[in-house]
């Protein structure tokens, strides 16, 4: 899924058709863009691999870097489908928008595994959402931050003081929390972020949009690089908002953040 800010949809479409021109050239295969006709600057770019390893040759293509690169500056990419299943446009369409997550549970697999699929289906059957609340509509910034905030309250920060608050924003509206936990040993501290993330897979989450951080300090507090690891392996070019307690705000995409990141397409 890839959102692009006002006024960037010609320069999307260009990348997007130099990108098909490559994936031609070189049979990786075919791509295919769909519009969101709900969302507008939402697309959904399908690609149709010739096979596993012209999908592994073509993420290996520095060509094909220089134009994502480009592509990372001006809009953020949520990856929802990695090979296993077959998209239904019509369905990416015409269902409501928890389809785009709906379609793949996984995103972020790409980052963290070789294979493709799941042995055992593509999806499971029953869809038991447990845990955080969804909130209605798209989540603006001021409330990430403010569940960030509150979550910050939480903060077991006994022996630094330093309490960070995060709260992540799933794909479908969910927002979920964390806060810094620390322990006796220092060592075992885990941080907001981690917290957030952690909690949001194991309720079943894939896919994620954003992630407000927040501490109580004059110069904002980006993630540790620890978490910017965890961010970026299950999240890939999460938009990271930092914020203290007053007004002071600033937003980042993880890859400026980190930007020669490891993960298991490396392996
Ligand atoms: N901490 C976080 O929770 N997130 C950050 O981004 C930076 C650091 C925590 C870990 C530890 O409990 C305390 O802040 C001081 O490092």
């Amino acid at each position: 899924m890839i959102e692009v800010g006002d006024g960037e949809e010609d320069t999307f479409l260009t990348i997007a058709r130099q990108f098909s021109v490559i994936m031609a050239k070189k049979h990786y295969g075919r791509t295919e863009i769909v519009r969101d006709e709900a969302s507008p600057g939402c697309f959904y770019a399908v690609r149709h691999w010739s096979s596993a390893s012209a999908a592994e040759a073509c993420h290996a293509d520095p060509e094909i870097h220089a134009l994502t690169d480009r592509l990372y500056e001006f809009a953020r990419v949520t990856h929802i489908v990695n090979g296993v299943r077959r998209a239904d446009p019509l369905r990416l369409l015409l269902d409501d928008r928890r389809a785009r997550v709906e379609a793949d549970r996984r995103s972020g697999f790409d980052r963290r595994v070789r294979e493709t699929g799941r042995t055992e289906g593509e999806r499971r059957k029953v869809d038991r959402r447990l845990g955080p609340r969804r909130m209605r509509g798209r989540t603006g910034e001021l409330d990430l931050v403010a569940a960030a905030r509150r979550a910050r309250e939480n903060a077991d920060a006994r022996f630094s003081k330093f309490k960070v608050g995060a709260a992540l924003e799933a794909a479908d509206g969910t927002v979920i929390t964390g806060c810094n936990i620390e322990n006796a040993t220092y060592g075992l501290t885990i941080c907001a972020e981690r917290v957030a993330m952690f909690k949001a897979i194991s309720e079943g989450h894939r896919v994620f949009t954003k992630i407000a951080i927040v501490a109580d300090t004059e110069t904002l507090t980006p993630p540790c690089g620890a978490c910017r690891q965890i961010l970026w392996e299950f999240a890939g070019n999460l938009e990271i908002v930092l914020a203290n307690l007053t007004s002071e705000q600033a937003t980042h995409r993880l890859k400026t953040l980190l930007p020669l990141p490891f993960d298991a397409r490396l392996l």
